[in-house]
């Protein structure tokens, strides 16, 4: 098959319109079979639910051409299950796991010529999303709903590529006790683009979001989650019920824990303790693991001991370890990688 005539290495972070996306509708309470669609662009009702009070959730996974030549995507199966907790979150119907993997394997397939090479840098972007798409003026949920996957090609989440990131801590919350932080809704980014257009006036990366009970323990970025390491090479994680539990996360856990074998404590992070990390970094499917230099807490500068010149030694080897593994260069536990060509 041939690739699409793009200058892969130096895609950034974009959407680019691909060939093919996959339509699902719910309505009478059932999933039509679905299918794909050349058609990008969405028609529908000005007072559908997503417009109005924005019932919608999506995920975000990629594709890679591996060493070997195939396209593979990483564990697919647990973006199904985090979309089911969304939706459910939501009061949205579930678009059952086994769907949204034959779903996922029609949409790769049929964008097969947008699946960036390997060794390029860049990789296919995959975002399944679900909307209510029927007519709500009082608030409830919508009647009717549908399921779509678009895919784009795309490089590096942060411009430049692998440097150190600057981080300021955030006067702005980003999810509530007892909130939506622990699903994936656009709601929950709808409410960050402010501090994010205010942290980037200020000339920082990305803004550090902090627990919004007491605002004293690291939560996440707009985009990813945290992961610390001590000088003695220990992982830490921060533990909270109000951010997302990244798939690039507990992948990296269990890469620490039974490929590198070093230890992982899942906690509470205080702020306070950020400064005695050597090391600290933002995981995710868009930001891969991308090094954090320094994190700025009004006007204070807390600065890792990796600096700002490139990432960490222990950042570093879990960075080659799981882009290996995703790539096809070493082999990861079993049903990671779901091979789609
Ligand atoms: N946290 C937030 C707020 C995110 O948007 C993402 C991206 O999906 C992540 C964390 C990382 O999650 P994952 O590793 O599953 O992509
Ligand atoms: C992802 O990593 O897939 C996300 O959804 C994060 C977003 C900031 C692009």
């Amino acid at each position: 098959m041939e690739k699409k005539n793009i200058d892969w290495e130096n895609l950034g972070f974009g959407y680019i319109t691909t060939d093919k996306r996959y339509v699902s509708n719910y309505k009478n309470g059932a999933w039509d079979e679905g299918g794909l669609t050349e058609d990008a662009n969405i028609t529908l009702n000005e007072c559908a639910g997503i417009l109005q009070y924005c019932q919608e959730c999506f995920e975000g996974l990629k594709a890679y051409t591996t060493e070997e030549g195939h396209i593979v995507t990483f564990r697919p199966d647990l973006n199904a299950e985090r979309m089911e907790d969304s939706a459910r979150r939501l009061e949205m119907p579930v678009f059952p796991k086994e769907r949204f993997l034959d779903a996922l394997d029609q949409v790769i397939k049929a964008n097969a010529a947008w699946v960036p090479p390997y060794g390029s840098g860049a990789t296919l972007y995959i975002r399944p999303y679900m909307f209510a798409s029927s007519p709500v003026i009082g608030v409830k949920p919508a009647e009717e709903y549908q399921f779509r996957i678009f895919t784009t090609p795309v490089g590096p989440y942060f411009k430049g590529g692998v440097h150190p990131l600057t981080i300021c801590v955030s006067d702005f919350d980003r999810a509530a006790p007892h909130g939506t932080g622990h699903i994936k809704a656009g709601l929950n980014y709808a409410m960050s683009l402010h501090p994010y257009v205010v942290a980037h006036q200020n000339g920082f990366d990305e803004n550090m979001y902090l627990d919004p009970a007491t605002r004293t323990y690291v939560e996440e970025t707009g985009g990813a989650n945290f992961i610390f390491i001590t000088k003695d090479h220990k992982i830490v994680v921060p533990k909270s019920d109000s951010i997302l539990p990244s798939i690039t996360r507990r992948s990296i856990v269990t890469v620490a824990k039974d490929i590198l074998g070093l230890e992982v404590e899942e906690r509470k992070v205080a702020l306070a303790e950020i400064g005695d990390f050597a090391e600290c970094g933002l995981c995710g499917t868009a930001a891969v693991i991308s090094p954090v230099g320094k994190v700025v807490d009004h006007g204070k500068e807390i600065c890792f001991a990796s600096g700002m010149e490139k990432m960490g030694e222990i950042t570093q080897k879990l960075y080659d370890t799981l882009t290996g593994i995703q790539m096809g260069r070493i082999e990861g536990p079993e049903g990671w990688v779901r091979r789609i060509l």
